[in-house]
C-alpha cells in the first residue's frame, strides 16, 4: 500500500481489513500537514473484535509452539525487508528523526524474533514433592497458561516498538491481542496488521483498533479481555487499574530518570555527550529519557559547561533533515507545556543554561540549573527536551536525590566503582539500573519496569510472556522419582 494514500488506513477486525464508520486524521507533528486518515470502527466492529478475541483464546493457546513462532518469525523478517517505508511511516506520524525511527524498526525486528525464539523456549517445569513426607512418590508438572486475550493500549513515543512489546509475547504464549495505538500515531499499529495477516495465525487473534481514548472504556472494563497491557501516562494508567480493578494490568508508565556522575567517574566528556543525547533524543519524549542530570561536586564546574556545549550543539528541526537530532513534540499543547513547565521553573529561581524557547511544536534542547526541588521540571515527568542539573555531595546524597520522586523506572550511574554500582543496585528505588551509561539503555530482551508511580509488571518479552500466563500444576501420583 502507498504510504500516504487519501483512503482512510483501514483496522483490523480479527485480523481481516476493514473500513470503519469514520476516519481519524493523523497530522505530521513537524508541520501540520495530514498524513493519513484511519478508519475508526464501530461499537459492533469493535464488538466483532473483541467476540472473535475471546472465542478462539482456546484454539490459539493449543497451538503449536512452532506455528506461533513460525508466524511470529515472519513477521520479524517482514519488518527488516520493509524497514525503511516503515520507518519514514513512524517518522511522518511520530515526528522523530528518521536515524531514530529507523532504530526503532531495528528493534522492533529483534522483539519479534526474539518472541520467535521464546515461543520454543517457553516451557514451564518439573517439581519434585518429596520434599516433605506427604509428598513421597509425587511430581508437578508446572505449565504457563494463558490468562486470556490481552487489550494492547500503546503509546505515541514508540508507535511500533511498543505495540511490538504487547503483541509479540501476546501471540508467543497464544494469547489473542486486541491493539489500541496511540490516536496521534496509528499508521505504524496498521501497518504490523498487514503484516500480522500475513501470517497463519487464527482468525480473531490480532484486531487493531483505532478508538478514541474517550471511547476506551468498553474495552477496559469487558470480561472478555482480562489482561491489560498499557503503557502510558501515570494518569491514565491508575485510572485503567481503578476502572478494571479484578484485571491483571501490567503497567508502564512515566518517570523523570536521573543520570548520576559519581566522583569517581574520569571521562566527563562521554558521560556529557550520552546525557545530551539521550536527554533529547525523540525531543525527550521517552519514558527513560535522562532528565534529572545529578553531579558530583568535584565534578560540576568541568562538567557542566561539556553538557551545555553539547546540548547546544544539538540541530533541531524537519525530522527529515539527516543533520537533525532533534525534531518536533507530538503537538503544540505538549510543546507549549514544556515552554510553561520552564518558565515556571525560572519564575521560581531557576537559570535556563541553553535553550528554554519554543517555535511551533519544537522546544529549544534546554539546560536548567539552581531548580527549586518542588519545580514540575524536577518533580514530574516532562516528556519533553530539558535536562536538570542538581549538585551532589558524595554518592549517598545523590541517590537520595534520585530517590526523591515519586517515579522509579530506570536510572543511569557514571561510575566504575564496582561497590558504588552494587550500592546503587541495592538503594535506587526503580526497576533498571544501567552502570557506565545513561537510564535511557534498553535492551528489547530484558525486564523493563517501573516500581514505585512508574508501573507494575514487566515488559521485556519473556518478562512479559510470564504476565500474561498464570502458573498451572498437574500433580502426578504414584511415580518414580
Ligand atoms: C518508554 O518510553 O518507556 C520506552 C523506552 C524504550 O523502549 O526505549
Amino acid at each position: 500500500m502507498d504510504a500516504f494514500t487519501p483512503q482512510p488506513r483501514p483496522c483490523w477486525i480479527a485480523g481481516r481489513p476493514e473500513q470503519g464508520e469514520q476516519a481519524l486524521a493523523v497530522f505530521h507533528p513537524f508541520d501540520g500537514t495530514e498524513v493519513a486518515s484511519v478508519a475508526v470502527p464501530s461499537a459492533d466492529q469493535v464488538e466483532r473484535a473483541v467476540a472473535a478475541a475471546h472465542d478462539v483464546a482456546r484454539e490459539f493457546r493449543r497451538t503449536p509452539a512452532h506455528v506461533r513462532a513460525k508466524a511470529l518469525a515472519q513477521v520479524s523478517e517482514v519488518l527488516a525487508g520493509r524497514a525503511e517505508e516503515i520507518a519514514e511511516t513512524i517518522t511522518a506520524e511520530n515526528g522523530k528523526p528518521l536515524r531514530w525511527a529507523e532504530i526503532e524498526v531495528q528493534r522492533a525486528v529483534n522483539t519479534f524474533r526474539f518472541a520467535a525464539e521464546e515461543a520454543r523456549r517457553f516451557s514451564g517445569g518439573l517439581q519434585r514433592l518429596d520434599t516433605d513426607a506427604n509428598g513421597e512418590n509425587r511430581m508437578a508438572v508446572v505449565r504457563h497458561v494463558p490468562r486470556g486475550p490481552v487489550l494492547a493500549v500503546a503509546p505515541f513515543n514508540f508507535p511500533l516498538n511498543l505495540v511490538a512489546h504487547k503483541v509479540a509475547p501476546a501471540l508467543a504464549v497464544g494469547a489473542p491481542v486486541v491493539v489500541k495505538p496511540a490516536s496521534a500515531t496509528p499508521l505504524s499499529a496498521l501497518l504490523l496488521g498487514e503484516i500480522l495477516a500475513e501470517t497463519e495465525l487464527p482468525e480473531g487473534a490480532f484486531s487493531i483498533l483505532p478508538v478514541r481514548g474517550k471511547d476506551m472504556e468498553k474495552l477496559v472494563t469487558d470480561e472478555r479481555l482480562p489482561v491489560i497491557s498499557f503503557t502510558g501516562s501515570t494518569k491514565v494508567g491508575w485510572s485503567l487499574m481503578e476502572a478494571a480493578p479484578r484485571k491483571h494490568v501490567v503497567m508502564e508508565l512515566g518517570s523523570n530518570a536521573a543520570a548520576i556522575v559519581c566522583p569517581d567517574w574520569t571521562d566527563l566528556d562521554f558521560a556529557a555527550q550520552r546525557i545530551a543525547t539521550f536527554g533529547n533524543y525523540q525531543a525527550g519524549q521517552s519514558c527513560i529519557a535522562v532528565q534529572r542530570v545529578i553531579v558530583d561536586r568535584s565534578h560540576v564546574e568541568q562538567f557542566v559547561p561539556k553538557l551545555v556545549e553539547k546540548v547546544s550543539a544539538l540541530k533541531t528541526g524537519d525530522p527529515h533533515d539527516p543533520e537533525v537530532e532533534v525534531g518536533p513534540l507530538i503537538d503544540e499543547d505538549n510543546a507549549r507545556r514544556v515552554e510553561e513547565w520552564v518558565l515556571m521553573a525560572t519564575d521560581a529561581g531557576a537559570k535556563v543554561l541553553t535553550g528554554g524557547k519554543r517555535t511551533g511544536t519544537t522546544v529549544e534542547p534546554t539546560v536548567l540549573t539552581d531548580v527549586p526541588a518542588d519545580a514540575k521540571v524536577w518533580r514530574e515527568e516532562v516528556f519533553g527536551p530539558v535536562l536538570v542539573v542538581s549538585v551532589a555531595d558524595g554518592v549517598e546524597d545523590a541517590f537520595a536525590q534520585a530517590n526523591d520522586t515519586r517515579y522509579g523506572l530506570q536510572a543511569g550511574v557514571f561510575t566504575r566503582d564496582v561497590q558504588v554500582a552494587f550500592e546503587a543496585a541495592a538503594e535506587l528505588e526503580v526497576g533498571g539500573v544501567i552502570i557506565g551509561d545513561v537510564p535511557s539503555y534498553r535492551a528489547d530482551q530484558m525486564p523493563y519496569g517501573g516500581v514505585k508511580g512508574s508501573g507494575t509488571g514487566r515488559e521485556g518479552v519473556r518478562s512479559a510472556m510470564e504476565d500474561f500466563t498464570e502458573e498451572r500444576v498437574t500433580v502426578l501420583t504414584n511415580v518414580a522419582l
